[in-house]
């Protein structure tokens, strides 16, 4: 039996490489993993990746800036080895079949589910401008899982609550028809990813503005490690073993390094193994973002397969409900 992997991600920025060590790279590594390469009329494809670019819109409201966030995470997501050939690769907005469900979900969608969502409830209570857009981004993304009869979504924490919105939406959906009609998804929550810290060794975060972006170019690389708090120790005293520079020395080279040595020296090394791991990658960022023209061959052809599976499930969804 086929079993579908999906998840999605908003174009909000260049990630860093928190993004990229606890979530980018294992569900890369999973993808490359775990899927069969994808045949065009053969709708077994397992593994589906896509950029939510209308979930981006809540908030997102210069086309240029949407554009260019789109463009980016694209790129991002090839150049960190996603493999266009085994995940179906696509941009949300091309494929249409997801929006004709989301309007069809809504009906099946008590309002006091929507009501307690977090990422609603936040924005009120911080009295925040809120559309509907954000008020039915569940629903948006319950369309999402749902058109592909998605089985398991690969997310972060943060995201359980919308999947479980997902699974009590199609649970309404059947019920109402009578049918196992949507297949009723589950999460897939990575459990024990390292927490890796920022510049100010809390936790990394855009939110804080602790952040080593995961592509920029060498000499801003240098500038954000030579930012991270150190103390004024000797450069022969021994230095604690959790701090920042060793643990991401640790992440990137997968070796320790001695402790005993001075934090410009520290700095330095640690700058030598990130920059020597994400090189290549960097290299392949700029050239996916130098000729676009070749990532949005990839979105497109992307698109077709996902609206061939998607149109697949819409017409059982428009056969139940009688239109
Ligand atoms: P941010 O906190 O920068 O806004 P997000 O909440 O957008 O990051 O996180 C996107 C993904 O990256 C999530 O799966 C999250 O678990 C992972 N992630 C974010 N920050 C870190 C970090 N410092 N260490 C490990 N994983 C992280
Ligand atoms: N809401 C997710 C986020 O903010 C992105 C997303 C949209 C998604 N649709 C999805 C993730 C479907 C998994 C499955 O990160």
């Amino acid at each position: 039996m086929k079993q579908v992997v999906l998840t999605g991600v908003k174009p909000t920025g260049m990630p860093h490489i928190g993004n990229y060590l606890g979530a980018i790279r294992p569900a890369i590594e999973s993808a490359n993993k775990g899927s069969q390469p994808f045949v065009f009329d053969n709708t077994d494809a397992a593994s589906f990746f896509f950029i939510a670019d209308y979930h981006a819109l809540t908030t997102v409201k210069c086309a240029k800036e949407l554009r260019r966030l789109t463009q980016e995470i694209a790129c991002v997501w090839l150049a960190c080895g996603l493999d266009p050939k085994k995940t179906v690769f696509y941009r949300q907005s091309d494929v249409p079949e997801i929006f004709e469900l989301s309007v069809i979900l809504g009906n099946y969608t008590a309002k006091g589910l929507l009501d307690r969502a977090h990422a609603f409830k936040d924005a009120c209570q911080a009295g925040r401008d809120v559309n509907i857009g954000l008020y039915t981004y569940p629903v948006l993304m319950s369309a999402d899982i749902l058109a592909f009869g998605t089985n398991f979504v690969p997310a972060g924490k943060d995201q359980q609550q919308h999947i479980e919105i997902a699974q009590d939406i199609a649970q309404a959906f059947n019920a109402a028809c009578g049918l196992q009609v949507l297949v009723v998804p589950m999460p897939r929550i990575a459990k024990d990813v390292a927490i890796i810290p920022g510049l100010d060794g809390r936790k990394m975060s855009k939110s804080y503005g602790n952040v080593i972006p995961l592509f920029c170019d060498e000499a801003e690389l240098l500038r954000c490690i030579k930012r991270i708090t150190t103390d004024s120790s000797a450069p022969d005293a021994p230095k604690p073993k959790d701090h920042l520079i060793f643990q991401l020395y640790k992440h990137f080279s997968g070796k320790d390094m001695d402790t005993r040595i001075g934090w410009g020296d520290a700095k330095q090394k640690l700058f030598e193994v990130i920059n020597a791991a994400l090189k290549p990658m960097r290299d392949k960022y700029n050239y996916y973002m130098e000729n676009y023209g070749e990532v949005e061959k990839i979105l497109t052809e992307g698109a077709a397969r996902a609206r061939v599976a998607a149109r697949g499930t819409l017409e059982r969804v428009r056969k139940a409900i009688g239109v």
